[in-house]
């Protein structure tokens, strides 16, 4: 017979809970060991003083008192801010997070925002505004300081800067240092060495009052290179491996678009370019090909109140490398997917894809190493708008038939690739130096760039394994992705 009363098997479920739960709390994640380092590495750099984000994410407080809005930011992918999705294609300097990490910060609200052991804290890492590269042998600083008003507005904005260069430069390095890193949000860097071009933008330079001239979605005037560098914050600077880089002429000017974000209070900036000159000739110059709207047969006619989308196609006649994508679009903009088919369409090779646009996060993204495009392929780029008023960033309301400009009234469609023809190995030479022949110091430079999976040490393997993206080649990525599924190269 039973003789337990549910009341009696009520509390002794009651008093077995909370014991339970007293010796499963011990087990939570605490800040100091475990929410630091991912906070560190991943949100600091933005979340400090003087950084580009809204409040510090430093000491065991700030964190605290953010907790469950961190984990929905990060849980939604709102942050880190990173718009190509990481699971289609790696790309250098990458913010992103681990499945791991999102769950540490998960659990760490769930077992009531600990603090665990100061004494384990990695330490806040330092922030410099100076060269990763030591010294560069040109220094090319923005002609005048910018001042962007407290008025909580985005400014786009063109600033012209002259090389200074005597005679032809090869560059094996292009660096991008912020001057504020409170406002600077991103910049892409064009080139010219026409003196017609030069002379426009000069001119456009002098009607427009402040320093530099407004520039939204173009450079206002048709460069030889759009695309010479670029810069988002946390990115690496762009180093070509041997013989690959890009070319300054005597009377050539750099074209830096700066993007300075919202700011309550006046802020000032003066961003620098540094330059690496190359010991070896650049026999390879970088190139740009570029998807627009001339790489489609229909109007690039957006209508009002239509969500719609274009199809840009470019035949890729010879085998090439390449460096970066960037895909460029404006307010309307709602998401990319650009990859390369072989043309019995057996084979694709995924470049980005961009789910979620947004204008305020776009920059030039660099793969971790060349990416080569046979010969015969064909390059896609769906570009889709949104010109409907679900779309929050639409400028107009009701919405207005647009059509292409460089006015944020206005709408763009590029995808801009940089490249250099095909050469044998090129799939084995990474950007930030030297060739991959597996140097655990550049393989661990690759990862510290962007891949955190919670692994901190890379050894280089005896047996190396395999084609893991399964694209055809064997790169740093396959052993990246390794690493991250791993935990080690070769086991
Ligand atoms: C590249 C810079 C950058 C990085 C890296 C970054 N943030 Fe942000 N964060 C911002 C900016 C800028 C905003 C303001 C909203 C916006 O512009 O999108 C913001 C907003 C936020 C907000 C909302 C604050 C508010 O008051 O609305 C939270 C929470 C947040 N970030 C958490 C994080 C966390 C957690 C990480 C790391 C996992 C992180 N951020 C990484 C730049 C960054």
């Amino acid at each position: 017979m039973n003789t337990k009363s549910p009341l009696l098997t009520l509390s002794l479920t009651v008093i077995f809970c909370s014991v339970f739960n007293t010796f499963s709390a011990q087990t939570y994640s605490t800040f100091h060991e475990d929410v630091a380092p991912i906070i560190y590495n991943n949100c600091t750099e933005c979340h400090r003083p003087g950084g580009l984000g809204p409040m510090s994410l430093i000491t065991y407080n700030d964190v605290f008192v953010y907790g469950e809005y961190i984990e929905i930011v990060t849980a939604s992918g709102f942050m880190p801010p990173w718009i190509p999705d990481p699971n289609y294609r790696h790309f250098r300097g990458e913010r992103v997070l681990s499945t791991g990490d999102k769950l540490v910060l998960s659990d760490w609200v769930a077992g009531g925002k600990q603090e665990g052991n100061p004494a384990a804290n990695p330490g806040v890492p330092t922030f410099t505004n100076e060269s990763v590269l030591g010294v560069p042998d040109l220094v090319l600083p923005m002609p005048e300081p910018w001042v962007q008003a407290g008025d909580m507005t985005d400014q786009y904005q063109i600033f012209l800067i002259p090389t200074g260069v005597t005679s032809t430069t090869y560059v094996r390095a292009i660096e991008v240092i912020t001057g504020n890193s409170a406002i600077s949000h991103h910049s892409i860097i064009g080139y010219s060495n026409d003196p017609a071009v030069i002379a426009d933008a000069l001119a456009l330079d002098a009607d427009s009052p402040e320093p530099g001239y407004v520039g939204f979605g173009g450079f206002g005037v048709t460069l030889e290179d759009n695309l010479f560098g670029g810069w988002v914050p946390g990115s690496p600077p762009i180093e070509f491996p041997d013989g690959i880089g890009k070319v300054l002429e005597p009377g050539s000017y750099l074209f830096m678009q700066m993007h300075y974000g919202p700011t309550p209070v006046e802020e000032t900036d003066l961003t620098t370019i540094n330059i690496f000159t190359a010991d070896v000739p650049v026999t390879r110059v970088v190139g740009v090909a570029t998807l627009s709207p001339f790489s489609f047969s229909e109007p690039f006619i957006i209508p009002a109140d239509q969500v719609i989308s274009f199809h840009a196609t470019l035949d890729i006649p010879v085998d090439v490398s390449l460096v970066s994508i960037t895909p460029h679009m404006h307010l309307l903009g709602k998401s990319w997917m650009v990859y390369a088919t072989s043309s019995d369409d057996q084979d694709t090779i995924p470049l980005i894809s961009i789910p979620q646009w947004d204008f305020h996060w776009q920059g030039m993204f660099t793969f971790p190493a060349l990416l080569k495009i046979p010969g015969g392929y064909t390059i896609h780029a769906i570009g889709e708008y949104d010109n409907t008023t679900n779309n929050i960033d639409n400028p107009f309301s009701p919405p207005e038939t647009m059509t292409w400009g460089e006015f944020t009234t206005e709408e763009m469609f590029i995808v801009f690739a940089q490249f250099v023809f095909y050469q044998e190995g090129d799939e084995n030479l990474t950007f930030g130096g030297g060739t991959n022949n597996c140097d655990p110091a550049a393989l661990q430079s690759a990862y510290d760039s962007g891949y955190s999976d919670g692994v901190d040490s890379v050894v280089c393997p005896e047996v190396c394994p395999g084609d893991i993206n399964s694209d055809g080649f064997l790169t740093a990525i396959d052993l990246l992705g390794f690493l991250a599924n791993f935990g080690s190269v070769c086991p």
